[in-house]
């Protein structure tokens, strides 16, 4: 079973208070999705090993530690998903950036996908997919079959939000992959929105409603 990383930290949930605020503007709710993808980064990059090299300080020769030369991808899943890009490039400006365009049905809530490029080496890249909203999880789940069949082996998901059902779908379909969140809320309505959530997020993005 895949684990869920619930990442409470102060920060993390002061921000997504002002994202779930329906009087927080486009531009302010672009920002801290930005920034909460950075915050959100560094916890789910925990796990990259590291190895010991030796690095001359102005002093002396000290043991130090690097990156052990994992090769990272990240992927948004259009559109919301784009908001989080920049954020995690901010730490981790070496990744490479896939695109999957998925909207969902808004009367039978599945996934239709209409664009996809990735790296031509993505089956050798650790893969992060970047989405703030985890609601069936169907666009989640969709999205990772898809890299799967690239013949991507790692692979986490990151979601700001998510509802238990979004949750469960992707711990079904794909038991190896772990979700990292900022807040599991209660939910979701009869439109499949994720309740109390913070409404449409591509929309809140990108000031298009
Ligand atoms: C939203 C969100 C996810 C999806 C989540 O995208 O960004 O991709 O819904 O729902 P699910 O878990 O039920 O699949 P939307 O279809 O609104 O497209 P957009 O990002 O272009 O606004
Ligand atoms: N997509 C969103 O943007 N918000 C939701 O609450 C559910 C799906």
């Amino acid at each position: 079973m895949s684990k869920i990383h619930i990442l409470d930290h102060p920060l993390l949930q002061h921000k997504v208070t002002i994202l779930r605020n329906e009087n927080t503007t486009v531009k302010d709710f672009r920002q801290i999705v930005s920034e909460v993808a950075t915050l959100m980064c560094y916890e789910a990059t925990r796990d990259l090993p590291v190895e010991e090299i030796e690095v001359q300080t102005p002093v002396a020769k000290a043991v130090a530690h690097q990156i052990a030369g994992k090769k990272m991808a990240i992927v948004p899943i259009l559109r919301a998903g784009l908001g989080m890009v920049d954020g995690i490039l901010t730490l981790v400006p070496g990744a490479k950036v896939g695109h999957i365009g998925l909207y969902r049905d808004p009367v039978t809530l599945e996934p239709v996908k209409y664009y996809c490029k990735m790296p031509s080496d993505i089956a050798l890249r650790d893969v992060i997919v970047l989405d703030p909203m985890l609601a069936t999880g169907g666009s989640a789940s969709a999205a990772i079959t898809f890299l799967k069949e690239y013949g991507v082996q790692h692979i986490k998901l990151m979601n700001i939000l998510a509802a238990p059902e979004g949750v469960a779908r992707v711990q079904a379909d794909h038991p190896d992959v772990d979700i990292y969140i900022a807040a599991l809320d209660d939910k979701l309505n009869d439109h499949g929105y994720i309740v109390p959530g913070l409404g449409d997020a591509g929309d809140r993005i990108f000031g298009t409603k």
